[in-house]
């Protein structure tokens, strides 16, 4: 190995903030098709017994809410991987599923009633297994369940406060959603349950007709609790070995699946907590227990001694919970972003000569922001990794197999990293979907392909933001006749200015995406677009539409303080499509710390070297959004020292400054945590502590103040046409209904399409 592999880690973690001025790294995340036909990816590879048709694995994604509350694999998770299977992917691991609901109760709800699904010994579970396995092989894709010792002290914490159970780790570690809840130390006899649950359940698996098993230890959760010596500080007895539990885990299932079944083992590198966190780790109480983490080199130890033990195949990242933007890799992130550790842990096994049980060598899987084709193609190619796992981009397109083979890269639906209705719809209590992709989770809901219209009517839609040009392609596809208006010179709406920052590069890949959409419908369908056309309600009447429906997006609101109209501020939306406006300034104050707050004040400080503060209300910078995307900017605009004031209003702005009230009190929370989530509004934290208000009034220099305060529904037309009866049928979606996500813009859109 070149590199040193703990200094890897320090590079990597570093890069993750300016990776963006690189042209090649921006060039890495394009969905472009130069390097087709994809020879490397779609070539087989053996791994044990089981030979897999192509390199491509789809990542584990936990089916919360997918099981029935038996455990069993419901219709909705089995029509959910029949998609993917169908789609072309060749190796398909399923969410996490907890092995023993009996030892760790994180996972467990009262009343015995259970969010995921269950392997664990019940025979009343193994049909749906059954039918999931047997779906997924129709298309000739393989399948392996991953398996979970547990949660630990990622799990909810509560437990304690609903079944008077503590939750559980290796040793006394706090509670990652409620650090003051402790988590106590499983007795070795638990341990041993463990091992024995985890055995039952591949056998279980195995007689499900699942391919092959996947150990979950990576990401901080029970078994890396174990093995990870920041966690497991055990003074003595078996398990105070970190590599124990894991060897005995996969000596069992050999023990009872024999030598064929393909393991795989889930990996981290490095937890990165002391790259990440530099001095922090002494002086955050919270942090400070977990400095002992794992070096890279007994990762790799470690590792060597799993294969001995009977392990197969790899796949391995970086980080955990408490730097939750490594493992879930939001779209600020670069593409790519583990191939450097795929490809040093697949160097390594190179120079030990290390081969599993079979004989074989030991394939890794890189994962991580994979999603563009040539990437990916080239990561196997120049020798980065075996094989390439996708997740989030097989939930935004499932047949992104099927269509890189073909070499229609274009016609991918690219995932936008930013995890609202994937990873954050588990935080608010609901299933897998996805913001691009309306099917995603409602598969055995909505036909892959859509019925044609039962009798072909003319449909007038207003406006081309996602709700609108969903669902005008929606409507034309099923054979309606469609006029989709847009005041503005071209599509996208709101995203236009959301696709400028070089870190959305995600979002600038899904408009050019969706202006090959609407390209291609144009010129399949009956879908005529107007451009830079105001849809009145008298035209609209003209018209004479059987069905209206108006996506006419929202509008940027302004704080009623004195001083908003001066020219020194400008709404974010504005600065963003035309940058100039910043031209001169070198002080700017944000208002408003949500995402659309932060990733301008990002733009402004990485991209254009102004000092920023960016001032909010709430006691939480980002509240509600997910907490890995969350953690990302909040970790990197520190770090560009970007001020965040939390708890703070603007009074007022005044020429060349911005004058605010702001919160001084000593409760108000750190705005820069991001080793803790921020809970949800319905979950009752009993040990929070109250924030007393000591407001100050404070001036802050500013040559511009940017307004990020959020949107109102622009529903005039809608409302206009409802009281004129412009059409007998009339519908308004997207940000003109409620200013949300696009992840609720396209579902609308897409409904409305298929219903009209
Ligand atoms: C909604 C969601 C659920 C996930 N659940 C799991 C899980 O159950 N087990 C696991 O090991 N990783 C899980 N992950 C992590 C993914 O497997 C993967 O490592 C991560 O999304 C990065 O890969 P990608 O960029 O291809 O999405 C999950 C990710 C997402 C988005
Ligand atoms: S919800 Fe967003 S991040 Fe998640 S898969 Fe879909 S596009 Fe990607």
């Amino acid at each position: 190995m070149s590199t040193d592999p703990q200094a890897l880690v320090a590079k990597l973690v570093d890069w993750y903030g300016h990776w963006f001025e690189d042209e090649q790294a921006l060039a890495d995340g394009q969905m472009t098709a130069d390097l087709h036909p994809y020879n490397h990816l779609f070539s087989p590879i053996q791994v044990n017994s089981v030979k897999i048709k192509n390199r491509l694995v789809m990542g584990p994604m936990g089916n919360v809410s997918m099981a029935d509350e038996t455990g069993r694999p419901s219709s909705k998770m089995i029509e959910y991987y029949v998609e993917r299977a169908r789609g072309g992917v060749g190796l398909i691991t399923s969410g996490l599923v907890p092995v023993s609901f009996k030892v760790d109760p994180s996972f467990l709800e009262p009343g015995g009633l259970v969010y995921l699904p269950r392997l664990d010994g019940s025979r009343s579970v193994l049909a749906g297994w059954r039918d999931l396995a047997a779906g997924i092989h129709a298309y000739g894709a393989r399948f392996f369940v991953q398996l979970s010792p547990g949660a630990g002290r990622v799990g909810s914490p509560e437990c304690l406060v609903k079944r008077r159970r503590l939750p559980v780790s290796a040793s006394w570690n706090p509670n990652f959603y409620m650090p003051a809840v402790p988590c106590r130390p499983l007795w070795d006899h638990e341990c041993r349950a463990l091992v024995r649950a985890t055995g039952q359940a591949a056998a279980d698996a195995q007689a499900c007709l699942a391919d092959g098993v996947y150990l979950h230890g990576h990401e901080g959760y029970l078994l890396e609790q174990f093995a990870n010596p920041a966690f497991n500080r055990r003074p003595f007895g078996p398990f105070s070995d970190p590599e124990a539990l894991g060897l005995a885990l996969v000596r069992e299932i050999r023990r009872r699946c024999g030598p064929h079944l393909p393991i795989m083992y889930r990996i981290d590198l490095s937890l990165a907590l002391a790259e990440v966190y530099r001095e922090r780790m002494d002086r955050v109480k919270s942090l400070r227990r977990f400095r002992g983490e794992r070096g890279v080199e007994a990762t790799l130890a470690y590792m060597r001694h799993l294969v001995e033990a009977g392990v197969d195949l790899f796949d391995v990242d970086l980080g955990c919970y408490d730097n939750w933007w490594l493992p879930h890799p939001p779209g600020p992130m670069p593409p790519g972003c583990f191939l450097a550790v795929a490809r040093l842990v697949k160097e390594h096994f190179a120079e030990q000569d290390v081969r599993s049980v079979a004989g074989l060598e030991v394939p890794v899987v890189a994962v991580g922001k994979l999603g563009y084709p040539d990437l990916a193609e080239r990561a196997l190619r120049d020798g980065a990794c075996d094989m390439v796992m996708l997740a989030r981009p097989l939930l935004a397109d499932p047949d992104w197999p099927r269509k890189v083979f073909a070499g229609l890269a274009r016609d991918i639906v690219p995932c936008i990293g930013d995890q609202e209705a994937c990873l954050n719809e588990f935080i608010h209590g609901g299933h897998i979907q996805c913001a691009v992709n309306p099917r995603t989770g409602f598969e055995e809901r909505w036909s892959h392909d859509l019925p044609p219209a039962r009798s072909p009517r003319r449909i007038g839609v207003v406006g081309a933001g996602p709700a609108g040009l969903t669902a005008a392609c929606v409507a034309a596809t099923r054979g309606h006749s469609v006029t989709l208006f847009e005041r503005q010179k071209h599509l996208g709406g709101m995203l236009r200015a959301g696709a400028v920052p070089r870190i959305k590069f995600d979002v600038a890949n899904y408009l050019a995406h969706l202006e090959q959409r609407l390209r291609g419908c144009q010129q399949a369908h009956d879908l005529e677009v107007a451009f830079g056309t105001e849809a009145t309600v008298e035209a609209l009447q003209e018209g004479e539409f059987d069905a209206l429906v108006l996506c006419t997006g929202g509008r940027p609101i302004a704080p009623p303080v004195d001083g908003i109209e001066l020219p020194h501020v400008v709404q974010a939306v504005d600065l963003l499509l035309h940058p100039g406006l910043a031209d001169g300034a070198e002080h700017v104050v944000v208002v408003g710390g949500g995402d659309v707050g932060c990733e301008t004040a990002h733009f402004l400080a990485h991209e254009h070297g102004k000092r920023v503060t960016v001032v909010e209300m709430l006691p939480y910078f980002m509240k509600g959004s997910c907490t890995a995307n969350r953690g990302y900017l909040i970790h990197y605009l520190e770090r560009q020292g970007v001020a965040l004031w939390n708890c703070t209003r603007l009074l007022r702005a005044e020429p060349g400054r911005a004058v605010v009230a702001r919160n001084v009190s000593p409760t108000v929370p750190s705005p820069c945590v991001t080793w803790q989530p921020v809970l949800p509004e319905n979950v009752v934290n009993p040990l929070a502590r109250p924030i007393k208000v000591e407001e100050q009034e404070v001036t802050i220099e500013a040559d511009l103040v940017v307004l990020a305060t959020g949107l109102v529904p622009d529903d005039a037309l809608y409302h206009a046409c409802q009281r004129r009866g412009v059409a007998p049928e009339i519908h308004n979606a997207g940000d003109a209904f409620l200013p949300a996500t696009i992840a609720q813009a396209t579902k609308a859109g897409y409904a409305i399409g298929r219903a009209v």
